[in-house]
This record gives structure tokens, sequence and C-alpha cells, in this order.
């Protein structure tokens, strides 16, 4: 059943009074759930740090209700930003911008930038909106973990040491967004995310993509990010069966994330057919990540996925997920 995607009003005072207090709230956002603290309130940061054991020179997104107040967070915002605030606000993008002297180090990771978003989810926005401040949250999950996008993935990652979690349902989107950093004179691409570049580029013109010799920091783009905890490994959708079998020779159980069903059946492979629609397999993406390393598996063979833009964010993801849990290539057929 769908779950209400709005809080109430007694569990949005609660949500409110913990950020007060200087903890930290778990809440939905359209693209994966949050671990929330008070983005000025340097001591309630660390917490974070410290739940999602994160080194602490990360930088964290903080979370606006709307553009209105950007200038007390960002100094200067160069029109391209303007411009794609315009746009895709509320929603799924992240901008990268010189950072006001009042931002706390502990949330730019000792940078002269500030990254900001406005999320578009219902129950984020009423959050914002009752706490009146910046909400500073990475993704809610333990670092280098799968992002959480149901409230129970939260749980798993976190149990009882959050105290307020908000449950918001499924996430819509299901992978994390997208980050542009509007930096010397120039609009560069960081993070791909459902936003594509060519939408980008359709807003402000030219956009680059990938890290530049000025680029901020991303650890998001560091290897073991993204990463389910079993090997994985990306196979042609043409060598999956042949794998699968051999791989589970003997009892050894083998996931599979393709995006058909098997041809033929195999009996130690969990297979899970997440489709060929774009917006399904990425709303399932984490799930049912998280579900296959569950089952005890020695390996998961993810279905190597289209090469059009449209899937680059998750094409990202699933090759840093590889590169961060693949065994030694010697280990495999
Ligand atoms: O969709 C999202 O962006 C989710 C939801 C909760 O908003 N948040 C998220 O946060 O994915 P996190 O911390 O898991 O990833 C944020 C990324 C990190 O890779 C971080 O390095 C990058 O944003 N970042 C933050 N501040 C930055 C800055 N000043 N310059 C460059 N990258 C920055
Ligand atoms: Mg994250």
């Amino acid at each position: 059943m769908a779950k209400a995607i709005r809080a109430s009003q007694a569990e949005l005072n609660t949500a409110v009074q913990a950020l007060r207090d200087g903890d930290v709230v778990a809440f939905p956002t359209e693209t994966v759930y949050g671990l929330g603290a008070n983005a000025l309130h340097a001591p309630a940061l660390q917490k974070i740090f410290a739940l999602k054991e994160r080194p602490a020179w990360h930088p964290l997104i903080v979370h606006l209700d709307s553009a209105r107040f950007l200038h007390r967070w960002a100094r200067g915002v160069p029109d391209a930003a303007a411009k794609l605030a315009q746009r895709f606000w509320p929603g799924p993008l992240t901008l990268v911008l010189p950072r006001e002297a009042k931002v706390l180090d502990a949330v730019t990771g000792g940078q002269d930038t500030v990254a900001l978003r406005v999320p578009s989810h219902p129950m984020a926005l009423q959050l914002l909106t009752a706490f009146g401040g910046g909400i500073a949250a990475p993704s809610a999950n333990r670092y280098g973990h799968v992002s959480p996008t149901r409230a129970e993935h939260v749980r798993e990652e976190f149990g009882d040491s959050v105290r307020v979690l908000l449950d918001g349902g499924e996430c819509k989107v299901g992978l994390e967004s997208t980050i542009v950093a509007c930096l010397h004179g120039e609009v560069r691409l960081l993070r791909p995310g459902h936003i594509t570049l060519t939408q980008l580029r359709r807003e402000v013109g030219e956009v680059s993509s990938g890290p530049g010799a000025e680029a901020p920091r991303v650890p998001g783009s560091s290897a073991a990010h993204y990463a389910p905890v079993t090997p994985l490994r990306l196979v042609s959708a043409g060598q999956l069966e042949r794998l699968a079998q051999e791989l589970s020779h003997g009892g050894v159980r083998i996931g599979v994330l393709a995006q058909r069903p098997p041809l033929g059946s195999f009996r130690s492979v969990t297979w899970i057919n997440a489709g060929t629609r774009l917006d399904s397999y990425t709303h399932d993406l984490y799930a049912h990540l998280r579900t296959l390393d569950k089952v005890g598996a020695a390996c998961l063979l993810v279905q190597e996925i289209p090469a059009d833009e449209a899937w680059d964010a998750v094409r990202d993801r699933l090759t840093r997920a590889a590169a961060g849990t693949a065994p030694d290539p010697g280990d495999l057929p």
C-alpha cells in the first residue's frame, strides 16, 4: 500500500524539536533518504559523521525549503546557477556554489564551496519549512553502503540509533541528486543523476562533466561508494545464464539483477528481473541490491545497462559498485 507522503503535525513537531536539540533526523527526499541535522550547529553535524562512520572532511549537502534564502549560504549566485535553480527546484539537483562566510567547515569539508539543494518530496519540504533553516544531510546509510530509498532501509542501517525517522514511503527517483558546480564562470556536472547533461545544457548552454582541474572533491565519486556487501560484477545480457550456471556450480548461491527473465531455470540462482523501463529500474535499484545482498550469494551478476545518456546515472552507480566490491578478476571465470 502506498504510504502517506505528508507528515502529521505531531511527527513534524518531534522532528523539528530534535533538530533544535542538536539531534539528527532521518527524512525522505525524492532521491534517497537523508540523515539531517541543523546545518549551523557543529556538534549536530558531528553526530552525522559519527553515525555514518564517514570521514569528517567529506562535505555535506545543505537542504533548503526554497531558493529564497540561497544568498545566505552562497556568496554570489552566477546566472547559470539561478537559471538551474529556477528550472529544477524543488527537485533532484544539487548546486555547488561559492560559500558564504557563515557556512561551517563541517558542512563544506573546509572547502570554499557549499552544496545546496531544494528537495521536492512533500515531507522534506514540510520539515524544512517547519524548521525554518538549512538541514545538512547526506544519504542515510553507513559510509560506502547502498543509499536507502525506503524507511526500512534506514532502520537496517542505523537501528534505534536514529531516534527520529520520518517515513515518507518509497523515494520516487531512487538515485542521488545530480550535482552541478557553478564556479569560476563554468558549469560542471560532478555527479550524474535523474536530471541529465542534455537537460542541463538546454538551460545553460555549455556544461562540462567529470572532475576538472579546479573541481571540488566529491567523495561520492570514489570507487567504493554505492556498493552492496556481496561482490558485484557487470556482465552482458548474453553471458548472464552461462555465468550464473558456472558460478552456482555445487550449490553456491548467485544473485542476478537482470532486465529480463532467465532463459531456463537454475537451482541456486536468485534472479531479479528489474525490467527495461528506466523509471522503475531506478526506483527499485537500491532495494533490489539490498534484497540480493541478503540471499547469501557469493556474487551478484548485474546485467549491463543500455548505453544511452538517460541511463548515465544508473551506469555510474553500478560501475562504482562493481569497482568497490569486485573480487580479483582472477577469482572469476
Ligand atoms: O540526493 C541527494 O543528493 C541525497 C539526498 C539526501 O539529498 N544526498 C546525498 O548526500 O546523496 P551524500 O552526502 O551521500 O552525497 C553528497 C555528495 C557527496 O559526494 C559530497 O562530496 C558532495 O555531494 N558534495 C557536498 N558538498 C560539496 C562541495 N562543496 N563540493 C563538491 N561536492 C560536494
Ligand atoms: Mg551518500
